[in-house]
């Protein structure tokens, strides 16, 4: 198949770093053919390393110089949506970065307009190429795990410093930013937490602003999910930790999963709890426990690169995505609903999410937020943090 001829909107830190790697060969479906930046000195850093590919002031002109058959949209979260949409009108695909956009509201819009256009619409959801996240889907879809009863995921390994808070203007204020670590780190695990367990059907939340860092969004945050089939969830993320915890850990009916430093362990049970529950006659006692390190394989590719490819191919040959566009709805319900609970003080219903007056919410908060006085811009290849 020929390469797919993607133009790269937004030459910042994961812009860059795409073209980078797709340059390199990293990714085998996909060429670079055009980059744009609204910033002077982001094109000429393009130029420079990259003499051989047009640059462009705005998204329009690359959408209109013919030169792409899609778009990925690394720019930040607020403009994802709008900027989708004219791609869309321009008739081309579009791959957008996490998240889908900032609000739920301006996503709806965005999923509408893809669904129109009949172009393929996928999404930067590249942590769903890891084979950890990937093998505890496969075993609940395969009934592996039985009925899960509780998951706790403690996520506060995504330390940030205030550096990197002042890195770019934009960065961590509700007018530029529209949230903090749920709306900048923590989309991956969001939309991971949707594809292993499904959606739920009410978080309550409590978090902090600014607790460790000076900014006036989010660094420190604990939900509570319920499920209609009686799961609950326990959901802790920061950004002022360190050295911080990535551990997921599932309780279900055969056992206990402990997903910690990219290993799974499954405490099995050797029949399950429910059957257990049923059938034991004396007091005391638990089921036979299985002490199992479940295999995981590893990845050839980069794993934003394995997306790319995998998005290529739906362009080129209409297969499945590993991570279609319209999917970064569920991720961004959840992490709205959770800022919905923390600003309310009430449950957040995700069947019935409030998307207006979510949206009106969050507007009040960007009506009162402040510029960062302390930026100092720095630009960084990101390639293997995220
Ligand atoms: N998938 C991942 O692992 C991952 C990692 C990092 C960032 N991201 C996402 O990528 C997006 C960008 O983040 P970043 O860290 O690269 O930010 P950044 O500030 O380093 O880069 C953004 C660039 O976009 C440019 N830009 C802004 N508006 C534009 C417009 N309308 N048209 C063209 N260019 C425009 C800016 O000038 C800047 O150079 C964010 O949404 C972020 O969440 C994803």
């Amino acid at each position: 198949m020929d390469k797919l001829k993607l133009g790269v909107i937004g030459f910042g830190n994961m812009g860059s770093s795409h073209v980078r790697n797709v340059v390199a060969g990293k990714a085998k479906l996909v060429t670079i053919t055009a980059i744009c930046d609204i910033k002077e000195d982001r094109r000429q850093a393009a130029k420079e390393e990259f003499a051989d590919i047009p640059v462009f002031e705005t998204a329009e002109e690359l959408y209109k110089s013919g030169l792409c058959e899609a778009v990925i949209i690394a720019v930040p979260h607020f403009d994802h949506p709008s900027l989708a949409i004219k791609a869309f009108d321009a008739g081309l695909h579009v791959i957008t970065e996490k998240p889908a956009g900032v609000y739920t509201k301006q996503v709806l819009e965005m999923n509408e307009a893809a669904e129109k256009s009949g172009k393929v619409f996928g999404i930067m959801y590249n942590q769903r190429t890891n084979p950890v996240y990937a093998k505890i889907r496969e075993l609940i879809q395969r009934g592996e795990l039985g009925t899960i009863k509780r998951v706790q995921w403690t996520i506060t390994d995504w330390y940030r410093c205030q550096a990197y808070h002042d890195s770019a203007a934009w960065r961590s204020t509700w007018a530029t930013e529209g949230g903090g670590a749920l709306i900048n780190q923590n989309p991956h695990q969001l939309d991971l937490w949707q594809w292993m367990f499904g959606m739920p059907s009410k978080i309550m939340s409590f978090m902090s602003f600014g607790k460790y860092h000076n900014i006036e969004v989010e660094d420190d945050v604990t939900a509570y999910m319920e499920y209609d089939n009686g799961m609950t969830g326990v959901y802790i993320t920061s950004t002022g930790e360190a050295p911080g915890t990535n551990r997921l850990e599932i309780a279900c009916d055969m056992g206990t999963i402990i997903v910690e430093k990219n290993k799974i362990h499954f405490r099995r049970n050797e029949i399950s709890e429910r059957e257990f529950e049923r059938t034991r006659t004396i007091p005391f006692g638990k089921p036979e426990v299985w002490e199992c390190e479940i295999p995981v394989g590893s990845n050839s590719q980069p794993e934003h690169m394995i997306i790319l490819d995998n998005y290529a191919k739906a362009v080129k040959e209409g297969t499945d995505m590993l991570a279609p566009g319209k999917e970064g709805i569920n991720g961004l319900t959840i992490s709205n609903a959770m800022h919905y609970s923390a600003f309310t003080g009430k449950w957040a219903d995700l069947k019935n999410f409030p998307h207006d007056e979510f949206y009106e919410l969050l507007s009040e908060k960007i009506k009162t937020s402040k510029p960062k006085t302390t930026v100092k811009e720095v630009v960084s290849d990101t390639t293997g943090t995220y």
